[in-house]
C-alpha cells in the first residue's frame, strides 16, 4: 500500500507517518527528513538547500523528485508513506510517473485537516530525538523522562532552525500557493480522503487506520 500525507506544517505528517512505520512495516519517504540530512553534506547542493529551508520556502521540484527516485529503487516493504512530497503539482505528476513505472499505484492521500493557529503552538513547541528521530512536542507529547527519549533513550533532543514564527508564516504561504491545489489534484482523481488533525495523536492514528483497512 501506497500513501500521501498532505497537510500544512505542523498538521502531524511526521508524527503519523512514524506510527505507520512502526505498525504496518510501512517506508516514510520524508523529503524533509532527506533535505536536513543533504544540508549536512558540506557541499554546494547542501548549502542552497539550507538557505531555502531556513526561508520557509520550497527546494526546487528537480531536487526533492530525483530524492525521491533513488529511495524508491530500494527496499519497498509494506509500501511507501509520502510525507511531506509531493508539494507541487509537477511532483504529483512525477509522482504518478515513477510510481506506474515500477508497476505500483497510490492507494490514499490523506489530508491532515488542521487550522493555523494550533500550527504556530505545534512548531514552536516541537522537539526531535537527534538519534532515532521520533517528534516530541513541549506540552502534548513529552518523553516520560525530560530530555531522555522514550523510544531509544538517547538525550540528543534537537529544535529545526526553521520552527521560528517567521519561517512558518512563509512555509505557510508556500503550502496554501503551491501545495493546497493537490487537495482538489487528488479529490478529482477520487484518491482524497480527510481526517481531522486536530484530533488526540491516538485518535488520528485510528482515523487513519480506518481509512487504510
Ligand atoms: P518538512 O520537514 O516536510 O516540514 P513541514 O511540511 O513543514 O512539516 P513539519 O515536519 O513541520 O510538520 P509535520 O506535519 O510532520 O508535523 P509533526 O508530526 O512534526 O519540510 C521542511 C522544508 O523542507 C520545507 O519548508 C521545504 O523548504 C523543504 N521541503 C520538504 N519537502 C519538500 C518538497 N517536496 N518540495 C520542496 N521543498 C521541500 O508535528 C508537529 C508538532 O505537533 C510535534 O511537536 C508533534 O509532537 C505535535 N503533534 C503532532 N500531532 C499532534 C496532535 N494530533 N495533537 C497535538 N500535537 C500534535
Ligand atoms: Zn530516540
Amino acid at each position: 500500500m501506497n500513501i500521501i500525507l498532505l497537510g500544512p506544517p505542523g498538521a502531524g505528517k511526521g508524527t503519523q507517518a512514524r506510527h505507520l512505520v512502526e505498525t504496518r512495516n510501512m517506508i516514510q519517504l520524508s523529503t524533509g527528513d532527506m533535505l536536513r540530512e543533504a544540508r549536512t553534506s558540506g557541499t554546494d547542493m547542501g548549502r542552497i538547500v539550507a538557505d531555502v529551508m531556513d526561508r520557509g520556502e520550497l527546494v526546487t521540484d528537480e531536487i526533492v523528485i530525483g530524492l525521491i527516485r533513488e529511495r524508491l529503487e530500494g527496499d519497498k516493504a509494506g509500501g511507501f508513506i509520502f510525507d511531506g512530497f509531493p508539494r507541487t503539482l509537477p511532483q504529483a505528476d512525477a509522482l504518478a510517473d515513477l510510481l506506474s513505472s515500477m508497476g505500483e499505484a497510490l492507494d490514499a492521500v490523506i489530508e491532515m485537516q488542521v487550522d493555523d493557529a494550533a500550527l504556530v503552538a505545534r512548531i514552536t513547541g516541537r522537539f526531535t530525538c537527534g538519534d532515532c528521530g521520533e517528534v516530541y512536542h513541549d506540552v502534548t507529547h513529552r518523553p516520560a523522562v525530560d530530555g531522555v527519549c522514550d523510544k531509544c533513550g538517547g538525550t540528543n533532543m534537537k529544535r529545526r532552525a526553521d520552527d521560528n514564527e517567521d519561517s512558518l508564516r512563509q512555509r505557510l504561504m508556500e503550502y496554501y500557493k503551491k501545495t493546497s491545489p493537490l487537495i482538489g489534484y487528488y479529490y478529482a482523481k477520487g484518491q482524497l480522503r480527510t481526517v481531522d488533525g486536530l484530533a488526540e495523536i491516538g485518535d488520528v492514528q485510528k482515523a487513519i487506520a480506518a481509512v487504510l483497512d
